[in-house]
């Protein structure tokens, strides 16, 4: 049994002394979870059949989607080992996802021992596994709240968040492949920037986003389909749309890529420029 597992049944049915456990109505394994679904596109197991199989209608569609995420979480690793490399030792990294290979404290912490992480995410599945992304760490170090982007005010409000921004360090902001979560209707482009005004200067923005930009027309609408039943809607944009959230920030090289594009660490490396994420990182003058 994976630790996932065994969280999740003691969440699910109970705790075995009589206790009345019961899971937080978001935990709910038969409806599709985003996170999950991720988890399983990137081959963890940390997933219910509601989730493999809603992630399966989608790789039907599109089989890119798998080496989407992969690509996605390649890039997530290369910004932070770049950000940690650039000095950066505070990170603020929203829609953090289920902790998988390469989480970003332990990129920061291998370039920088110093680093501190703060993750926030809105679905309960991350906060169940929070034991497995504290592991090893210190609570100066790294912290993991329950927050839900839509609401910057409460992100900033949180004591773990104010301590990065307070500390007049540059802050390195991950948005990584979560703002597609984020319908027209709630404003991300407010979201991004109440964040960012909040950021000291010198601080980095890392985001990355989905896009339909390589789908054919007719399958365009398919996809987001099946994340109608999920717990979080798909809200993909085109490069224009993804460029927006940089207004005011300054691009580093390459600039807004899909994400196997951006700073690759080897030739070698896969880099099927098609992948459906574009993928940046910017700097708060
Ligand atoms: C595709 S995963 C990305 C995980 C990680 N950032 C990465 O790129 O590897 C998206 C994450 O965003 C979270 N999420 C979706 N909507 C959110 C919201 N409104 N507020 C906070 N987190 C959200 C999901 O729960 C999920 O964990």
């Amino acid at each position: 049994m994976t630790e996932f597992q065994e969280i999740s049944r003691e969440w699910l049915v109970g705790d075995g002394d009589g206790g009345d456990v019961r899971p937080p109505a978001d935990l709910r394994p038969e409806i599709p979870h985003p996170a999950r679904m991720y988890d399983y596109y990137i081959g963890g197991k940390d997933n219910f059949p509601a989730d493999r199989e809603a992630a399966e209608k989608v790789l039907a569609i599109s089989p890119m989607v798998r080496l989407s995420a992969l690509a996605n979480r390649a890039f997530l690793g290369r910004a932070v080992r770049h950000l940690a490399a650039e000095g950066i030792r505070r990170f603020v990294d929203i829609g953090t996802g289920i902790p998988s290979a390469g989480n970003t404290h332990e990129i920061a912490q291998r370039v920088r021992p110093d680093a501190r992480v703060v993750y926030l995410d809105n679905d309960p599945i991350v906060l169940v596994h929070g034991r497995a992304l504290l592991s090893g760490t210190t609570p100066e170090s790294t912290a993991v709240v329950q927050a839900d982007l839509r609401d910057p005010a409460g992100i900033l409000a949180a004591p773990e968040v104010r301590a990065a921004l307070d500390s007049g360090e540059p802050v390195g902001l991950l948005l990584v492949a979560v703002l597609h979560f984020i319908d027209e209707a709630d404003d991300p482009y407010g979201i991004v920037r109440t964040l960012v005004d909040a950021l000291p200067p010198g601080s980095r923005l890392v985001l990355s986003h989905g896009t339909l930009d390589f789908t054919p027309a007719a399958d365009a609408p398919r996809g987001p389909a099946v994340y109608r039943g999920a717990t979080a809607q798909l809200s993909m944009r085109d490069r224009a749309q993804v460029l927006r959230f940089f207004d005011g920030l300054k691009l580093t090289d390459p600039g807004l890529v899909t994400a196997p594009l951006w700073r690759p660490d080897t030739p070698e490396q896969p880099t099927d420029s098609q992948v459906g994420i574009w993928a940046g990182v910017a700097e708060k003058p």
